[in-house]
């Protein structure tokens, strides 16, 4: 079995099998506009709500969805009364290193689009990992801009072959959260051109993709909405980007300056600083109408590839979609080949710790909140509510043998706010007007509600007047129960006949999102018996505010928590039933609170007890292997005194089977470290992520990530490009040429694996001598291969011009360095196996 994918940046346009219909779209586009007056083209520059733009029947034009993006489609429904796949986090696609499985995870995301009516994905998202800090980390994919782009290109690419348009986003600089909404980056152009902007670059090159979301932060002094110089001089100047582009979600402020900088939709509506407003800047000369054509133009072109306008086919035609894809099985596939092994020791001196030999087992330890409350996606606007997910607690049950017994605890309980009310809970949602009138009813999974684009049929921003979540609640067990409210309004909660709070919650927090995923929270006790139902009913007013003008947007929830275990007790408990297993498994995590869109984190350390847990678990068991469930670093201190690390980032809906599917070796963790896991936060090239007077200097340059990490005398936990599987590789030759190489290895273990083959670039002294300080080495290419036990394969990578050059200082071109390079084939950035040398004249 021999197989092989080469990536390096000009991998490109081979891929494209679908025909783009340009000339086509052109002349209908023409056709469409011509018919339009002044009054209809801004409406068309316009979300008319959330998530759509307005229709115009005159034209043929069909209204156009968008929908978040990235690990699912959302759909314009913000709750699971219509559920979506939810694949693996960016970071654990980024950690396959296969933009193939990328582009298989978009054809999937197509028809997951196209069975829910979306015509543009708001994905991928190609910022990069500056800073571990970054509260979005788990949502881009990696530290570097090569693996970056790949990734994104290959998602780009299968979303777009299944008819669908991708919006990459967010153009540019948008690498942290801490005020996102007005901070200015500050970005030297050799930073901006070789990291930030480069995997942006790649992906319009390779992948043409139809949209482009602008981001929310400033670049060098102005906001990227407004962006003249990257947006229509760059992204459309330079590269030849023929897309829409669409402001972040209320980022457009400014008529004039937002049309005159390049951007063409402002989203959401209905009340935006396009549409009226834009006619009006024309009818008074601020801006000209030829201005305006143009951005309707790329609007009307959009939906020419998306299908949304008669008369011209499709970019894609609909037998054209890959269509069938079983979304389940990608998800668990991608999620078993994102799994990172970090470290696998033996046990005792004997076998490794993993793969477990599920014959040998009689009794496992199971041991984490995480473990049953599976934490499958970070939190923000990659949120989607999937139909049913697999904890891993429950993927091992159904993989281990009957006979094989499980003892779950769940050790130290990381969540600082009260779960969302679920187990012994039956709970709908009625949506009520003024006059106590029922507007409509939904049924609720769990006790949070949250509308955001669209009420549910019957309900409108001016009918409603209050929503109560009601229904029953049986406990099982006796004693003082902890119940919470959350919104922004006034919160009514009855339990049992008896009113437990009454009162208003106020917003927190500056960013938007935060106040709408994590409305204040307001705690109240009480004491119920075990079997007993008691009624439950939580009314919520939202503040007049939100009744308003704006987009549909709500959000409240009834938050419970069983009388209060003592967490020493827990975690006692834990320690126990290690110690009377043949292995324990310990998964560990962040929480939804520490890893969201919105806000950047503080420290990388795991909430709560949870490293006090793994050590007290480690030493009731020398066979202690431990799943990290986060979707960015954290900080693992007791890392060597456990034989097993594997990260499953956050693994999508079937992550508990795939991690059933490793730990037992059905299949062996393919991934590999797209970022460094620094041991402690300190070492890291970037350490802070707040402005100072409103700018963030990206001072360290280009020296992010592992490019940093190099010149820094602290050594990371685990370096770039890390990662074991279950087999061996030997690195048998290379073979160099200034424009490709070529690398033999073998696999030396006993059973088929997969390794990635990783192509650095070192400049040695001999570099010319005027060169700008670089990187002691960066990624130049990659591969993917697979081979059965004792068998050889090569891989033949591209080393692309772009490899061997550095930006202008004054960003004025590209330079190819000349010099004697050092090519090196290697398992990760630390773990170099082959050089040879090329001379580049
Ligand atoms: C996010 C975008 C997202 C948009 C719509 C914004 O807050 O930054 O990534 O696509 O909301 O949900």
């Amino acid at each position: 079995m021999t197989d092989h994918h080469p990536h390096g940046p000009t991998a490109d346009a081979a891929h494209h099998h679908a025909p783009l219909r340009t000339p086509e779209h052109t002349a209908a586009v023409e056709r469409a506009l011509a018919a339009l007056d002044l009054d209809t083209k801004v409406r068309l520059l316009s979300g008319q709500d959330m998530w759509t733009l307005p229709a115009v029947p005159a034209i043929g034009l069909r209204s156009l969805v968008m929908s978040d993006g990235p690990v699912g489609v959302r759909g314009q429904e913000w709750n699971a009364q219509d559920p979506s796949v939810a694949l693996p986090g960016p970071t654990a696609l980024a950690a396959t290193w296969d933009p193939e499985l990328a582009r298989r995870a978009g054809h999937l995301l197509a028809q997951e689009a196209r069975r829910k009516g979306v015509h543009v994905l708001l994905a991928p998202t190609v910022n990069l990992h500056r800073s571990p800090l970054g509260g979005r980390h788990f949502e881009c994919y990696a530290e570097d801009p090569l693996l970056t782009g790949e990734i994104g290109a290959g998602y780009v690419r299968g979303v777009q072959e299944g008819g669908v348009g991708a919006s990459v986003k967010h153009f540019v600089g948008n690498d942290a959260e801490t005020d996102r909404l007005t901070v200015d980056n500050r970005i030297a152009p050799r930073p901006l051109r070789e990291l930030y902007l480069a995997p942006f670059e790649h992906i319009v090159a390779s992948a043409r993709p139809w949209a482009v979301m602008t981001a929310y932060n400033q670049v060098n002094g102005a906001t990227m909405t407004e962006h003249r110089a990257l947006v229509q001089g760059v992204l459309r100047g330079e590269w030849g980007f023929d897309g829409c582009t669409v402001s972040d979600w209320t980022a457009a402020r400014d008529t004039v300056r937002a049309l005159r900088g390049g951007l063409d939709l402002a989203m959401p509506g209905p009340r935006t600083v396009y549409g009226a407003p834009l006619a009006e800047a024309v009818r008074r000369g601020a801006v000209d109408e030829s201005e305006v054509d143009d951005a309707v133009r790329r609007v009307l072109l959009l939906a020419a590839r998306t299908g949304c306008l008669d008369g011209v086919p499709a970019a894609v035609s609909p037998d054209e979609v890959p269509r069938g894809i079983d979304g389940r099985s990608v998800a668990r596939e991608i999620a078993r080949r994102g799994c990172v092994l970090l470290r696998n020791e033996p046990v005792d001196g004997a076998r490794r710790a993993l793969p477990l030999d599920a014959a040998a087992l009689r009794r496992v330890a199971v041991i984490g909140t995480a473990a049953r409350e599976a934490r499958v996606l970070g939190g923000g606007s990659a949120t989607v509510f999937p139909e049913a997910v697999v904890s891993p607690l429950e993927g091992l049950r159904a993989a281990l043998p009957d006979d094989v017994e499980i003892a779950f605890a769940a050790g130290a309980d990381p969540r600082s706010r009260v779960p969302h009310a679920r187990e012994g809970f039956t709970l709908r949602a009625r949506y009520l007007a003024a006059d106590g009138q029922l507007l409509a009813e939904t049924a609720q999974p769990d006790g949070r509600v949250q509308v955001l684009g669209r009420f549910p049929e019957g309900v409108t921003r001016e009918n409603l007047r209050a929503v109560e979540l009601t229904g029953g609640f049986t406990p099982r067990h006796t004693g003082r129960h902890t119940l919470a409210v959350a919104g922004t309004g006034e919160l009514r909660l009855t339990v049992g006949g008896a009113v437990l709070f009454d009162g208003r919650c106020a917003p927190q927090g500056g960013d938007p999102f935060e106040g709408f995923l994590h409305p204040a929270e307001q705690r109240v006790a009480a004491q119920l018996t075990a079997g007993e139902q008691v009624e439950v009913t939580l009314r919520f007013v939202p503040d007049g505010a939100d009744r308003g003008e704006g987009p549909a947007a709500l959000t409240f929830a009834l938050g419970h928590r069983a009388p209060d275990t003592d967490a020493e007790a827990e975690i006692g408990a834990a320690v126990r039933a290690a110690a009377g297993a043949d292995v324990a498994i310990v998964v560990v995590g962040t929480t939804e609170e520490t890893e969201s869109e919105g806000a950047d984190r503080a420290d990388l350390r795991l909430p709560g007890r949870q490293d006090e847990l793994v050590r007290r678990v480690a030493a009731a068991n020398p066979h202690t292997v431990v799943v990290v469930n986060s979707g960015s670093p954290v900080e693992l201190p007791w890392r060597e005194q456990v034989p097993a690390v594997l990260l499953s980032w956050f693994p999508g809906q079937e992550g508990g089977a795939a991690l059933a599917d490793v730990l037992l070796g059905a299949h062996e963790p393919g991934g590999r470290l797209p970022t460094t896991w620094p041991a402690r936060l300190d070492d890291a090239p970037v350490t802070t992520v707040t402005p100072t007077d409103g700018q963030l200097d990206y001072a360290e340059g280009v020296f992010i990530g592992y490019r940093g990490w190099q010149r820094s005398t602290a050594a990371p936990a685990y370096p770039f490009g890390h990662g074991l599987g279950y087999t061996d590789w030997e690195y048998e030759s290379l073979d160099t040429t200034p424009d490709s190489v070529r690398v033999r290895v073998r696999n030396a273990g006993d059973r088929p694996g997969r390794e990635v083959i990783q192509i650095y670039l070192a400049p040695t002294a001999d570099a010319a001598p005027d060169a700008p300080e670089r990187p002691a080495r960066w990624l130049a290419g990659f591969a993917v291969v697979e081979a059965g036990p004792g068998e050889s394969t090569e891989a033949e990578i591209p080393l692309p011009d772009r490899a061997f050059a550095v930006r202008d200082a004054e960003d004025d071109g590209w330079h190819r360095v000349k010099g004697v390079y050092l090519v090196e084939a290697a398992r990760s950035v630390e773990d170099r196996r082959l050089t040879a040398e090329v001379t580049v004249g």
